[in-house]
């Protein structure tokens, strides 16, 4: 029978939940195969919505048990770590395009113990991230622009996987730093960021929105397995 590789990740974008039920969400997401849980933090400025914040994640932490990370789209990112490092999360991502000192940013998180991404709009040439490559666990490649869940996954963004994938092979760091996509991941779209190189994959409304959670997260899955 055809195997998922073990690198490979799905995290569910607890954004695309239904908030009336979302400890059922939750629970679900976690007993039918995610790995991970991704928690869009949006301030209505670098994005044009408001989401959620650490008062809502405090009230939610204790239903979750697998590792958590924060997907801040938020201005001046710098003023938002502290009260997510006292809920307790595992890694904190940021935006290069809303970032003023990425390198006292990345210290700031680092020194709290906590896992460090960084992450790029569609549009952001893979060049603006170079230089912090050596210094994050995870770069997470926007496959839509930010702010909303459902949008239609831009194929574009497959040559920058293909890129980051080349470059951080070149630089001998592969293997600590992992690629995320995020933003219209659904069984066929899955597929083509695998092939390009990514191991983390963020998705909402594919799990969350239609039919039942349970058969969401298995069609993802199948399109991870190993044709043989
Ligand atoms: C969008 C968010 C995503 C979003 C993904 O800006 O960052 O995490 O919830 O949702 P889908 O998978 O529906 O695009
Ligand atoms: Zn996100």
């Amino acid at each position: 029978m055809s195997s998922i590789s073990s690198d490979l990740k799905i995290s569910a974008s607890i954004l695309a939940a239904d908030f009336r039920n979302l400890e059922d969400h939750i629970h679900e997401a976690e007993i039918f195969g995610c790995d991970e849980f991704h928690f869009d933090v949006m301030d209505g400025n670098f994005v044009p919505e408001i989401s959620m914040g650490p008062i809502v994640l405090k009230s939610l932490k204790n239903l979750i048990n697998l590792p958590l990370e924060i997907h801040l789209m938020v201005d001046e990112p710098i003023n938002h770590i502290d009260s997510f490092v006292d809920i307790g999360v595992d890694i904190i991502t940021f935006h290069i395009e809303a970032c003023k000192d990425p390198y006292e940013l990345i210290n700031k998180i680092k020194s709290k113990g906590i896992k460090v991404g960084i992450a790029k709009n569609p549009g952001t040439p893979i060049d603006r991230i170079q230089d912090f490559m050596q210094e994050v666990d995870r770069v997470l490649i926007m496959c839509v622009e930010p702010g909303f869940s459902g949008q239609k996954f831009n194929e574009k963004v497959v040559e920058s996987i293909i890129e980051l994938d080349s470059l951080l092979l070149s630089k001998n760091i592969r293997d600590l730093v992992d690629i995320a996509v995020d933003g219209g991941i659904n069984s066929s779209s899955i597929k083509k960021c695998k092939e390009a190189g990514a191991q983390i994959f963020v998705s909402g409304s594919s799990i969350f929105w239609e039919g039942d959670v349970r058969s969401n997260i298995m069609s993802l899955k199948n399109s991870l397995r190993d044709e043989s």
